[in-house]
């Protein structure tokens, strides 16, 4: 079975959190496209080169997570170039066979608009950037500033700016908490999953 879950939103908005959940619970590939993007930015020397030779374990980098890793990160990804050369690694993972979850920034948009579930996760920028903080801590001020600058440069960039795909169903973790956000995930999924074998 081919079944693409393409899981979009800002950071720090619970994306990861439900792409993992849904993964686990229907026995789909997971991969945080972020990571792509992450461990390009990391690497220093010339993004397109190191983008277009990246491999699985560049990810497994233990440093991928952090705040200067997420800000060099929306810095390499507004360079079309840098795109382009990761669009068939996700690809492949996004419908190769036995279901996937994919979460980013334009997974519904751009790299799989076939999608047969597009959900778009966010929630305000003080949530996530409270959220964030608790992960990461420091200054929280900081960490709110950091969020709003990325958001700027990820929804404001020509190349696959982030935005909703016109048939994303949008969950609002602000409003609803993570757990709930699951829960209506894996039931858009379970309904999706219906309509194609009944
Ligand atoms: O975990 P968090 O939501 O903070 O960030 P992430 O998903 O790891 O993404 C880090 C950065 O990579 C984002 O701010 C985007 O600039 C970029 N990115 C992207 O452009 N496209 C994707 N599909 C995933 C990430």
């Amino acid at each position: 079975m081919i079944f693409t879950v393409a899981i979009d939103g800002p950071a720090a908005a619970g994306k990861g959190t439900i792409a993992r959940a849904v993964a686990a619970r229907f026995g789909f590939a997971h991969l945080d496209t972020g990571l792509l993007y992450r461990a390009v930015g990391i690497r220093g020397g010339d993004p397109v080169l190191v983008a277009k030779a990246l491999t699985l374990a560049d990810l497994a980098r233990d440093d991928l997570r952090s705040m200067a890793a997420g800000q060099a990160a929306s810095r390499v990804a507004v360079i079309p170039e840098v795109r382009a050369a990761l669009v068939d690694f996700q690809r492949r993972i996004a419908r190769a066979k036995g279901g996937a979850v994919l979460d980013g920034r334009d997974i519904g948009t751009v790299i799989c608009p076939e999608a047969e579930v597009k959900l778009y996760v966010t929630a305000s920028a003080e949530v996530r950037a409270h959220r964030r903080w608790l992960e990461v801590g420091g200054d929280e001020a900081q960490v709110l500033a950091e969020v709003v600058e990325r958001d700027a440069r990820d929804m404001g960039r020509a190349d696959a700016p982030l935005r909703p795909a016109a048939d994303a169903i949008v969950l609002d973790t602000s409003v609803m908490g993570v757990d709930e956000a699951v829960a209506r995930a894996v039931a858009v999924v379970e309904a999706a999953l219906r309509r194609m074998h009944p």
